[in-house]
């Protein structure tokens, strides 16, 4: 029953990408996967194009979702909240109430080279290139982070 939420600054090109990878690989039906941004400057936007067509290229549909904002509600609603940045790191450590809330709170690309805090660069303003070296990125993250859920359910 794990229940993981990805989060970035708009909720539009990387979260919703880690959403959708993470959950093309997790096979257990009672794990939840939601996305959400620190900013709410594209709420009930679909995904940017470029991420819905790097998507679309490996196979993954994510022209379902719609940008939200995060909220208080979901420390309380989910068990791993993965940051794509140190920004959106920082952004998410402000909002805790507690200990508790803090410890849910990890940087998606420490799954990969652990401690290193190293960041899902931002491809907003650049061109495709930048979303297909996020989309590896998270694809890599993704894998290991499936793992752990298939294996403990
Ligand atoms: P994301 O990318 O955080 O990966 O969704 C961004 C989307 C929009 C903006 C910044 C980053 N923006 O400034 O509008």
């Amino acid at each position: 029953m794990t229940k993981i939420l990805m989060v970035c600054l708009g909720n539009i090109c990387r979260s919703p990408l880690a959403e959708g990878i993470l959950k093309s690989k997790v096979f257990d039906f009672k794990t939840t996967v939601d996305s959400a941004g620190t900013g709410g400057y594209h709420i009930g936007e679909k995904p940017d194009m470029r991420s819905i067509k790097i998507a679309k290229k490996n196979n993954i549909d994510i022209t379902d979702q719609s940008a939200r904002k995060f909220v208080i509600e979901d420390f309380d609603k989910f068990d791993f909240i993965y940051a794509m940045d140190n920004s959106n790191y920082e952004d998410i450590i402000g909002l805790a109430r507690n200990e508790n809330d803090k410890l849910k709170v990890k940087l998606i690309l420490n799954e990969v080279f652990p401690d290193e805090n190293l960041d899902v660069p931002d491809p907003y303003s650049g061109g495709d290139y930048g979303f297909k070296n996020v989309y590896k990125m998270l694809d890599e993250a993704c894998e290991i982070i499936a793992k752990k859920i298939n294996k403990n359910g």
